[in-house]
């Protein structure tokens, strides 16, 4: 972009290391498919197929997790800005950056709205994201950081109250140790007067939690699915689609969905670009996502091992799903 007017008020860095990247399809799988468990990071979902599927996920009728988090941050944006008062919303895994506007007109309303600063891998997604808000605020500043938001280094607008957002119960996908990794490399960033606002999907009936997973018309099963087709893609794996199936199962005592990729017959595949056969027995799986489900008190005690204090929690009507607001203690 040149130096416009509008070109000032957008700066993104760029922090994507090849070593780093966090698109290592081929050593993920290598590692995912060769050990005891076979796993594969969620991430890879995501390919443009991918994100319409989760799109259209969030519009089934089985999966509220969207709409019960919207309703949250509509109905309760103004009381999340007055107890931070905000300058700037510092947003993890940004992407297109839908949900962020019921925050920014919050702190517009307050009068402290002064800068934006997306974190996400997406260079495409940020820099649209970006031009459509300096748009829309005219005031606004955007400085973001292309990368891999998991190594929270170094955030934007130091010395600026700062409200940290990691929506849509994305940090459920990490296993226990690595979601307090992540939060402790965010208080680490912290000022006392910061805020750190998270989406948590909370504990709820077996029955509910697996239809959200599992819905009728089968869009969750082509997601899952569509990882298949991703490392046919990018590996030039001959990963029979017909020949696995899609399966989520709630684990009360670990209080998590676990989504498979089960094997409907004995099979052999073959992924080129790693050098790689699998054989699979018939009912044997690749663990695709974990998506871990918390109560208040979960979410208490996993902030306070992530060097943080629970300060408010906002939940739906329902109370099906909770943001936390959490603060230096
Ligand atoms: C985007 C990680 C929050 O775990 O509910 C939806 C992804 N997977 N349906 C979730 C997902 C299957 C989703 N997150």
């Amino acid at each position: 972009m040149s130096e416009s007017a509008h070109g000032r008020r957008i700066v993104l860095h760029n922090r994507l290391e090849e070593r780093e990247s966090p698109f290592r399809l081929a050593e993920d799988a290598r590692r995912g498919l060769t050990a005891e468990t076979r796993t594969m990071p969620p991430k890879y979902f995501y390919d443009d197929r991918g994100s319409r599927l989760f799109e259209a996920i969030t519009r089934l009728p089985e999966y509220y997790q969207t709409r019960a988090e919207r309703e949250i941050l509509e109905r309760h944006a103004d009381a999340i800005v007055a107890r931070i008062r905000p300058g700037v919303l510092v947003e993890f895994g940004s992407g297109a950056a839908e949900k962020t506007r019921a925050l920014l007109d919050a702190m517009r309303s307050a009068g402290t709205l002064e800068g934006y600063a997306p974190l996400d891998v997406s260079r495409e997604a940020s820099q649209r994201a970006a031009e459509a808000l300096i748009r829309d605020y005219p005031d606004l500043r955007v400085e973001g950081v292309i990368g891999d938001f998991e190594r929270p280094h170094h955030l934007p607008f130091p010395g600026r109250r700062r409200l940290l957002a990691f929506l849509g119960s994305t940090i459920g996908n990490f296993e226990r140790e690595r979601s307090i990794a992540f939060l402790a490399g965010a208080a680490a960033e912290m000022s006392p007067a910061d805020g750190f606002l998270i989406g948590f999907d909370l504990v709820k009936d077996a029955d509910t939690l697996e239809r959200a997973y599992d819905d009728a018309a089968g869009v969750t099963a082509a997601f899952n699915l569509n990882l298949l087709r991703v490392m046919n893609r990018e590996l030039g794996a001959d990963f029979d689609l017909a020949g696995f199936r899609h399966r989520a199962l709630y684990d009360a005592s670990l209080q998590r969905i676990e989504m498979h990729l089960v094997s409907t017959r004995d099979q052999t595949v073959h992924i080129p670009a790693i050098d790689l056969t699998v054989q699979f027995a018939e009912g044997e799986s690749i663990r695709t996502e974990l998506s871990h489900k918390y109560t208040r008190a979960s979410v208490d005690a996993l902030l306070r091992r992530s060097g943080l204090a629970l300060c408010d929690w906002f939940t739906d009507e329902r109370q099906r799903f909770a943001l936390a607001l959490a603060r230096l203690p």
